[in-house]
């Protein structure tokens, strides 16, 4: 498992490679709270200025750009507000959160502390998945540690400012990832998730004007106030500022955690450089899902020659799309037909039944994978399938649906001739 900065000084990875850089002594001994010293000088305004200059774009999948997100908040609302950091990181293929709150949870807090002075709000929650439940430990502790030294609570830094944070686990539902979701769960609700609009920013927790951010999200404010905003993007690209963690696995040499500049160049050398290249010399790359599940699957033609810069523009135009950064390689003795139904089984299980298009959608779709599995394939179910995603994906009620879709409508537009075989011999040879 490789851990590494590439083209880059290590910025999220930083403490990752320093020892005890979880505790507040070395957080703070390598520069760790001089942001936040920084940010309770300046105007909240200005903060959420060099958020936007910053071209952060949220780390959770979606990229929607935060400091537009923060702007949507209002101002002078009776209401209180809170600032809530989404720790679930159920998506397939993605394991890139767990290291920053295992290696630097103070970078979290910190984070999570600018935003609640830029957006005036004084409680903060961390909500991670059932499963992550060792990472609480480790938050709680960190929390602890912040409250004891006066950076929580009262008063921080005796700049007139209070804000606690708390932490808060779910049971393991994937859905309870998706913002509003994770929101009726924090609530003490089933994890469903709720009408948008109103979107959190203006009606979240509690009905009350909420920011919900992702863990790398967060992780990457104290370095946008140190930095500023402008010399942080362009670390990156004008429009996907920054450095990104990748979390790769598969049939690379060197799977792991990779923090890279946006606009990498390029996706081929990564995997074949950087990541070691195919774990066995026999089967050459096949297929690649580069964002965490919820993309498009691409093909090794979309990838090898076609120097595909890693950031959000790059991966649009090559066909797929930056998700969460959760890269899956696949060689060429991978069946795609049996790594769709896999993905299919487990948006199955995940899917939440609030909405008919996703729940029957889903059920139906894995019940045509277990048809074709068991040699009962026909040659219209192809079609079938195609047709099934088409009534689920922009039909479902949260973006689940598109999720289930988009690696089956990918995978069969890729990969024709696995699907080709399996449905008229009913195997994949
Ligand atoms: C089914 C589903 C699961 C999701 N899971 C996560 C997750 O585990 N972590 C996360 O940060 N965002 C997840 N998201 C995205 C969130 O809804 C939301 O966009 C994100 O937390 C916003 O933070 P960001 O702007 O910092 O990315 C999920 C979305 C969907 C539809």
């Amino acid at each position: 498992m490789e851990i590494k900065a590439i083209g880059c000084e290590p910025l999220s990875l930083k403490r990752v490679f320093i020892e005890n850089g979880h505790t507040l002594k070395v957080y703070q001994d390598t520069g760790g709270y001089r942001s936040l010293k920084t940010a309770l000088g300046m105007a909240p305004d200005d903060i959420i200025q060099q958020v936007k200059d910053s071209a952060l774009r949220g780390r959770g999948g979606a990229g929607f750009p935060t400091g537009m997100k923060w702007s949507f908040v209002p101002k002078g609302t009776e209401k209180p507000k809170y600032v809530v950091c989404n720790a679930d990181e159920s998506e397939p293929g993605s394991f890139k959160d767990r290291y920053l709150m295992e290696y630097d949870p103070h970078a979290l807090i910190e984070g999570m502390i600018i935003a609640g002075w830029a957006l005036g709000s004084n409680t903060g929650y961390i909500y991670t998945r059932g499963e992550y439940k060792y990472l609480i430990d480790i938050m709680d502790v960190a929390l602890a540690e912040a409250r004891d030294a006066g950076i929580l609570g009262k008063n921080i830094f005796g700049a007139g400012f209070d804000m606690d944070i708390h932490t808060h686990t779910g049971a393991g539902a994937y859905l309870c990832g998706e913002e509003t979701a994770l929101l009726s769960s924090l609530e003490g609700f089933r994890g469903h998730p709720r009408m948008k609009p109103p979107f959190p920013a203006v009606e979240g927790l509690y009905a009350c004007p909420t920011v919900v951010n992702n863990v790398e999200t967060f992780t990457s404010i104290p370095q946008i106030i140190e930095m500023g905003g402008i010399a942080w993007r362009d670390l990156g690209t004008e429009k996907s500022g920054g450095t990104k963690l990748w979390s790769i696995s598969g049939h690379v040499k060197k799977p792991g955690v990779y923090e890279l500049p946006m606009g990498y160049a390029d996706m081929e050398k990564f995997i074949f450089d950087d990541c070691g290249g195919m774990l066995r010399a026999e089967y050459g790359l096949k297929a690649v899902i580069p964002g965490g599940s919820s993309v498009y699957i691409m093909n090794a033609g979309q990838i090898v020659g076609k120097n595909v810069t890693l950031d959000y523009e790059g991966l649009v135009a090559a066909g797929s799309m930056l998700g969460t950064g959760g890269m899956m390689v696949m060689d060429e003795s991978v069946d795609v037909v049996d790594t769709t139904k896999n993905l299919t089984e487990f948006y199955k299980h995940e899917s939440c039944g609030w909405c008919t298009p996703c729940r029957e959608g889903t059920d139906w779709l894995v019940k045509i994978f277990d048809r074709i599995a068991s040699g009962g394939g026909r040659p219209q179910d192809v079609q079938l399938m195609l047709d099934l995603c088409d009534n689920i994906e922009g039909k479902s009620f949260c973006p689940l649906g598109d999720a289930a879709a988009w690696p089956i409508q990918s995978a069969i537009k890729q990969f024709p001739e696995d699907f080709r075989k399996w449905v008229s011999n009913g195997s994949s040879v």
